[in-house]
């Protein structure tokens, strides 16, 4: 029963009906190995453009960063015109993985297998021994080097976020982001970024779980002791979460200091997190300069499938997700600032990154997060979750109170999956 909309379906997963003025999601679908294939074929392989780097992260020609859409391996390198490609990091020849380097420099590309070698284009440039040694062995006469380069994926870039898509049929990139995620995109990446640095995360847990959490506006404030309570985020504050047509991206916004104690008290009376006593032993930690026109303090921009834009204060990064199998991915979080950061801003930056990050002040709970829901979940019993909050639809909110833009990506998950 392909697109049904609720009981079994080609991949054996029961999706519950709407009920009791909620959405539920059965948990199944976080831990099915088939459901994980099929994703790697219909979505990450399918008609979605996947985060693969910044452009700053290869500004010279022959810069290079290794890295995957889903869990293919792909090569995003700087042509000899400028020009970006995104090559799979698979050789022609009998597959092995031609760059094994993270990032670095390079004027060609070679496997290290029989040393078959390609330019940055990816065109097949040498062939040890093609034609043989004394007129014995080699390579057919009718081979063709044309024919034998790395595959090439369609690339587009918008203010230097590189994308890359497996199908010619992707809808192009700004289209696909919609008017509204670009404009949040332009409205961090305005003038050229310097990168920071990275981090790292694996995660036991399904990487959907973590689309969950960041188009959550609800845990924010809950799960996150160190945000409610300093000020960062709370729900009370003046915020948004906003989607694209589709509902498959989300757009949340806080502005910071836009609550009043008493309602902060109010709110957060009978919360385990919120002690408005508390005071850091080093507040310089939260001391930031404002970085832009507007009051917003905080935006959490999740663009399908695999990127997670960020503002947190004086803290810029964008989150790649990397899917490894139904219950493990990474998350790669690249920090940056502006290139004309003084040096005052740049110590705000590199300080405030305590707070992001796999041991963030206000970040470490969403992976703990992903595994208590990944070890308690069970497959094949039939449960599911329960998804309410605002209204249990798939609606944009001027509010933080909801779970709406969840209902989204999954009703966009459905779509793509069929299921
Ligand atoms: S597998 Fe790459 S040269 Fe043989
Ligand atoms: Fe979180």
């Amino acid at each position: 029963m392909i697109g049904a909309k609720s009981g079994f379906n080609d991949n054996g997963i029961n999706w519950p009906d709407d009920s009791e003025g909620g959405y539920r999601v059965p948990y199944s679908v976080f831990m099915d190995e088939n459901i994980y294939r099929e994703e790697q074929k219909n979505i990450f392989r399918g008609p979605s453009w996947s985060f693969v780097a910044l452009e700053a992260e290869i500004p010279n020609r022959g810069d290079f960063k290794s890295t995957f859409i889903g869990d293919v391996p792909v090569i995003v390198i700087r042509n000899g015109e400028g020009g970006v490609n995104v090559l799979v990091n698979r050789c022609a020849h009998r597959g092995a993985a031609v760059c094994r380097k993270l990032r670095g420099n390079t004027s060609y590309l070679e496997c290290v297998y029989h040393s078959w070698a390609y330019d940055l284009d990816g065109n097949l440039t040498s062939v040890p021994f093609r034609r043989g040694m004394r007129g014995k062995g080699g390579m057919p006469s009718d081979f063709s080097m044309a024919e034998h380069g790395l595959k090439k994926i369609r690339v587009q870039i918008v203010n230097g976020l590189i994308f890359a898509t497996f199908r010619s049929d992707t809808p192009d990139l700004e289209k696909y982001l919609g008017a509204r995620m670009v404009g949040a995109i332009k409205r961090i990446f305005n003038r050229e970024i310097e990168v920071l640095g990275d981090e790292r995360q694996r995660i036991h847990g399904n990487w959907k779980l973590y689309a969950e959490n960041v188009r959550d506006p609800y845990h924010a404030s809950l799960l996150h002791l160190f945000h409610a309570t300093f000020g960062l985020y709370r729900s009370t504050q003046v915020g948004s979460c906003v989607m694209d047509e589709l509902g498959r991206h989300s757009l949340l916004v806080a502005s910071q200091g836009t609550s009043s104690e008493d309602d902060d008290e109010d709110a957060y009376s009978d919360q385990r997190s919120f002690n408005s006593k508390f005071v850091l032993q080093d507040p310089s930690l939260l001391k930031g300069k404002r970085d832009f026109d507007d009051d917003i303090s905080l935006v959490i921009l999740s663009i399908f499938p695999n990127l997670v834009v960020q503002q947190i204060s004086n803290t810029l990064a964008v989150r790649q997700i990397v899917t490894y199998s139904p219950n493990e991915f990474e998350l790669v979080w690249t920090m940056f600032g502006y290139e004309d950061d003084d040096d005052e801003m740049r110590r705000i930056r590199i300080k405030q990154n305590n707070l992001i990050g796999p041991g963030g002040l206000i970040s470490m709970e969403d992976g703990e997060a992903v595994e208590l829901v990944n070890r308690a979940i069970t497959h094949g019993s039939g449960d599911s979750s329960f998804i309410a909050m605002g209204g249990g639809k798939a609606e944009s909110a001027d509010h933080l109170i909801t779970e709406g833009a969840i209902i989204g990506f999954w009703q966009h998950y459905r779509e793509l999956m069929r299921i």
